[in-house]
């Protein structure tokens, strides 16, 4: 990086690892515009459950990803984590329901359908600096980051931390219910043949049960002025 900014970052990492809170709050300070890439397999999948179209018909679910109109706003006071609106429609708080995440996993399997939403996100990298964060920005997306991140934590105190955001949005859900939940999405994105969630080989991995969104960004600002 030869003691200049990294330009593209990517933050990889299973269910609530901190890739986006990290992701927020390191694009405030440098910056940059932040995108969620989850967020468009998560619309994909919103949109496939009001449609009726079911989960293992791959020419329906790619057709639906190639016809979405993505389009995200930065972060704001009021919104850290900024809006992401589908055809004009702002489907942020949607993207979050229990149903989409059930199913999104599903969806994000198909290699049709990441096909497309790769050639978006690349897109989205292309007009000057960045920060994706999803399962596979390092190593596929943007394997050429500038900076690679890797963000792990143990899937109890993952699940811990769901579990509290669920919670405070008022949703009644049991501990060990998202527990199973997150488990079960971590498989099917680790095993899965497309894109699997893996760290890149030069990704700075980091183990996070025990740091707070803030020490976690304090430690990446010292990897990048170490560079
Ligand atoms: O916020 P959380 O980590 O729970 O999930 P997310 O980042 O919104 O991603 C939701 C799902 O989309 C993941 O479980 C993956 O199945 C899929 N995904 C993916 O396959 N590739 C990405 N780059 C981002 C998400």
């Amino acid at each position: 990086m030869g003691g200049q900014l990294p330009t593209t970052i990517a933050i990889d990492g299973p269910a609530a690892s901190g890739k986006n809170t990290v992701g927020i709050l390191l694009a405030r300070r440098l910056g940059y515009p932040f995108v969620d890439s989850g967020a468009m397999y998560r619309a994909v999948t919103l949109r496939a459950l009001a449609e009726g179209v079911g989960m293992e018909d791959h020419e329906a679910l790619a057709a639906l990803a190639r016809r979405l109109r993505f389009h995200f706003t930065s972060s704001s006071e009021r919104f850290p984590a900024g809006r992401i609106f589908v055809d004009g429609q702002d489907v942020t708080d949607a993207l979050r329901d229990p149903m989409v995440d059930a199913h999104v996993s599903l969806v994000a399997r198909i290699p049709e359908v990441r096909e497309i939403l790769v050639r978006q996100q690349r897109k989205l990298a292309e007009d000057g600096p960045i920060i994706m964060a999803g399962r596979d920005i390092g190593t596929v997306v943007l394997p050429d980051a500038d900076l690679k991140v890797y963000l792990d934590a143990s899937s109890a105190e993952r699940a811990y931390r769901r579990y509290r955001e669920l919670r405070s949005r008022g949703e009644t859900v049991e501990f060990a219910q998202v527990l199973a939940d997150l488990e079960q999405r971590d498989r099917l994105d680790r095993e899965r043949e497309a894109s699997p969630l893996r760290p890149a080989p030069d990704a700075l991995v980091m183990t996070t049960d025990s740091l707070t969104p803030d020490e976690v960004v304090a430690q990446i600002m010292h990897t990048i002025a170490d560079c």
